[in-house]
């Protein structure tokens, strides 16, 4: 039986957190069951196990980087316990590509029972046309439609567990750039890229990725997001092929896209 409800989210620069918290702020108004909402951005939180029972139903927000999930969940220690799990794939307009499907066979593997998944638009954090004003009133209106089905679902004595389809996954592509400090007289020693790098690979006292480190940045940008001097960011040769690259995205993706969203 449903008693608890949790929203987990990684927002490397803000935009799932939006979402997340669209969603706690609905499920508060739909449901008077518990509701826990958690940010998992920080490697920091990487410390602990997630750990859930069979009355739990957990809402996964993530982001899509390079349609499939960000490499950081497979450090994410997981305990399902056989509780419910539905996943919002998260997306600057473009593409949900794997993600979803990804995330959901790491959580199968940690025993959750995946019911369902959505794709959801959000602003693109490399684009600022790609997503442009999302989530708006239609999202909120999806949201509300999309979890009044996700408890009703869930609530229900019997739940099947949603099938994937089990085709090779589309190849990863990496980051062009990894985040340095390119305005040293702006940095003040605060640690912030440093705490919340999700892959905690941004050094303590020197805050550089050090070379062993740079083939696992995401390019997720949280580092960049959360320096309050404007000191970080990418070098201007990678700035160039990040533009490139997202230009050439936008001139296929620049029609604004739908929310879906799928239960088992
Ligand atoms: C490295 C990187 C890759 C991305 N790849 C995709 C993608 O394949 N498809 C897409 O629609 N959006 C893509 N995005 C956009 C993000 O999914 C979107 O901005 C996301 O919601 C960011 O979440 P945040 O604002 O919480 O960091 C990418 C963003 C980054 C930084
Ligand atoms: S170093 Fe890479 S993975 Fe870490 S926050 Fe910066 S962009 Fe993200
Ligand atoms: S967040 Fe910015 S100011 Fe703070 S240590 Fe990192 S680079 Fe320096």
């Amino acid at each position: 039986m449903l008693k608890n409800l949790y929203i987990n989210f990684i927002s490397p620069t803000g935009g799932v957190k939006k979402i997340a918290h669209l969603l706690f702020d609905i499920l508060e108004q739909q449901t008077h069951l518990s509701i826990n909402i958690k940010d998992i951005t920080s490697h920091k939180m990487r410390r602990y196990t997630l750990s859930y029972s069979q009355d739990d139903l957990v809402i996964w927000c993530i982001p899509t980087f390079f349609e499939r999930m960000p490499t950081v969940l497979n450090n994410l220690k997981l305990q399902g316990n056989a509780a419910m799990s539905f996943i919002c794939a998260i997306f600057g307009n473009r593409s949900v590509g794997d993600c979803a499907r990804e995330f959901a066979n790491l959580l199968q593997s940690n025993n959750f029972k995946v019911i369902g998944y959505s794709k959801l638009v959000c602003q693109h954090s490399q684009h600022e046309l790609l997503g442009k004003g999302r989530p708006n009133n239609t999202d909120i209106k999806f949201y509300k439609n999309m979890l009044n089905k996700v408890v009703a679902y869930a609530s229900l004595d019997k739940i099947k567990t949603y099938n994937f389809e089990t085709t090779a996954y589309i190849p990863r592509l990496k980051t062009f750039c990894v985040p340095s400090i390119i305005n040293s007289a702006l940095c003040n020693k605060c640690g912030m890229c440093a705490n919340i790098c999700p892959l905690g690979i941004v050094e303590k006292f020197s805050f550089i990725v050090k070379d062993d480190n740079k083939s696992k940045c995401m390019g997720c940008t949280a580092c960049i997001a959360h320096c309050p001097t404007c000191a970080r960011g990418f070098d201007e040769q990678g700035k160039a092929q990040i533009d490139a690259f997202m230009q050439d995205i936008y001139k296929t993706h620049h029609l604004a896209k739908d929310n879906e969203f799928y239960l088992a």
